[in-house]
């Protein structure tokens, strides 16, 4: 299982090295998540519709090892867009995936960006 784990390494806009084009922003529930399969990487995206604001991490919870953040609560913490694991409500900055409850779990963050109103997350090769 901690393989599942060693899948999932953050990318940012400038490590990106691909943009995977994984549907039409509509086909995202607004102010919530969606599960988007990538090669083996389940990738939950989020869209924040209220600040026009997209993130991407991966759908798989560190915590117990289960593929359910894209059905998280989310929300924010002093301004940092979070979500909060649905079975034991561990919390995550979707900025960079720390654990905003001061614990060592961690998620891998991807950059999501909109273009003609279709949705890509940025993965990196490496
Ligand atoms: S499985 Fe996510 S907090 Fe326990």
């Amino acid at each position: 299982m901690e393989e599942l784990l060693n899948n999932y390494t953050s990318v940012f806009p400038d490590t990106a090295t691909s943009w995977v084009r994984v549907g039409h922003t509509s086909d995202f529930p607004e102010n919530g998540g969606a599960c988007v399969k990538h090669g083996k990487l389940q990738i939950a995206v989020f869209n924040f519709s209220l600040t026009s604001k997209w993130y991407a991490c991966q759908n798989l919870c560190p915590h117990k090892l289960e593929m359910v953040l894209s059905r998280g609560m989310t929300g924010d913490t002093d301004g940092i867009p979070k979500v909060a694991c649905p079975l034991h409500k561990k919390t995550f900055s979707l900025e960079d995936g720390s654990n905003l409850n001061g614990e060592s779990y961690q998620i891998a963050t991807y950059p999501v960006k909109i273009q003609d109103n279709m949705v890509y997350i940025g993965f990196s090769d490496k």
